[in-house]
């Protein structure tokens, strides 16, 4: 657009930048007149741990002055040491702090990855609705949606999408995946599809990029290996995790796992002066006298809301509606029953002070009709009850 003095922005941009402003990446929720969110993965307010942070800041404060200084690249040794500590406990999983770097939220590790390996244009594989998709629309990526059904990726799409690819002259560089609890989806990719899914990757050569935001906060069942533990080569994958799920996301901490060349590459893009050394001291510090409790009282409070909201909708929506049944994280994938349209039901409950998020939102091609993405993680219990409630009339009043 030309401004009054005749300067235009728009030559200037970079492909990149132009890529990035033709997405919609923030619409849906209700705005200001919002007072119940079930649509946000934002983290529970209320289980934040101020008094202890408090004290944790004040030490970190008073005794370590490097805290204002730049850090490395690699991000905050003794907060590396604590990510490898929660992979040894809750997944009995063994990985070399060296292979652990700490970023600005997972959300730098996997715009880092993105940046390493993809050229505008490039293929990549993506879960049929994701979370990813503000992230990779900005990278001008090819994307082939892979479908999900209860079991994860189905691997017919995976082999489809590879095909695609070549049939194109550019073979797939990386499938961004969401294996626990999936965002939007709410499922679990069961360990024969990881294991297909690896398998492939090692025949077709290309990353698995694997987001595991939720992977501490599983509620009921057992943990499953991750990719990253599937590949034994350790050369093919790279996976990112977050402190924003697990303590706050105002923290902006989280990491990658990966390592030989892969890390390498990844690590030309960290050019930030250190994920913030000064947040790194404060979470190390705190997280090494709590973490394990915290996580155990965080999985309490979500798997209470996960319940209240599934109550909810079985009340008002019993078996005219399906939805997914997470195991853990923060979101229900909700189908709509015919005749209700996602986008008014958006807005709908919006008048009505609720916010959910439209399915499409989470699309490739940013259509979806038939879904609503649904988050327990932060209203209360009590707000997600009458939430849940108000969704249902709506659904109810446009589906007839
Ligand atoms: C699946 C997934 N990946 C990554 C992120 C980004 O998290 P972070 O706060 O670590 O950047 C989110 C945040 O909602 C998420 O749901």
């Amino acid at each position: 657009m030309q401004q009054a003095d005749g300067f235009s922005l728009d030559s200037l941009l970079s492909a990149d930048a132009v890529a990035r402003r033709e997405t919609h990446l923030d619409r849906g929720g209700a705005g200001s007149e919002t007072l119940i969110s079930i649509d946000v993965g934002q983290p529970d307010p209320a289980s934040m741990p101020m008094d202890d942070l408090i004290v944790a800041t004040e030490r970190v404060l008073s005794t370590d002055r490097t805290a204002l200084l730049y850090g490395s690249r690699e991000g905050y040794a003794p907060l590396r040491e604590i990510v490898a500590q929660k992979a040894r406990r809750l997944e009995s999983l063994e990985v070399d702090p060296g292979q652990i770097n700490i970023t600005n939220g997972s959300s730098q590790a996997i715009a880092m990855t993105a940046q390493a390996l993809l050229d505008r244009g490039d293929w990549i594989l993506m879960d049929e609705a994701s979370w990813g998709v503000r992230v990779f629309k900005g990278f001008g990526a090819s994307v082939f949606p892979v479908r999900w059904d209860d079991g994860g990726p189905i691997i017919a799409d995976v082999e489809a999408g590879i095909s695609a690819a070549e049939n194109d002259g550019k073979p797939i560089k990386m499938f961004y995946t969401i294996p626990n609890f999936q965002n939007p989806l709410g499922i679990t990719a069961s360990v024969e599809r990881r294991t297909a899914v690896l398998d492939l990757a090692v025949r077709h050569g290309f990353v698995i990029l694997e987001d595991d935001a939720y992977v501490e906060l599983r509620f009921e069942g057992s943990h499953l290996p991750s990719y990253y533990e599937l590949d034994e080569s350790r050369s093919r994958v790279v996976r990112a995790g977050t402190f924003s799920k697990i303590f706050g996301a105002g923290i902006r901490l989280g990491w990658t796992m990966a390592s030989g060349e892969l890390l390498s590459a990844l690590m030309n893009y960290k050019l930030d002066g250190g994920a913030s050394p000064f947040s790194s001291r404060i979470l190390a510090e705190y997280m090494r006298g709590h973490m394990f409790d915290h996580i155990d009282d965080l999985i309490a409070v979500y798997r209470n809301k996960r319940d209240v909201m599934v109550q909810g909708l079985q009340k008002g929506l019993g078996s005219d509606a399906t939805w997914s049944q997470p195991e853990g994280g923060f979101f229900i994938w909700l189908e709509l029953p015919e005749g209700a349209i996602a986008d008014e039901v958006r807005v709908s409950c919006g008048k009505r002070g609720v916010a959910v998020w439209s399915g499409a939102q989470f699309r490739w091609d940013g259509h979806d009709d038939r879904h609503v993405r649904l988050s327990y993680s932060f209203a209360t219990p009590k707000e997600i009850e009458e939430g849940v409630a108000i969704l249902c009339e709506e659904i109810r009043n446009l589906a007839t």
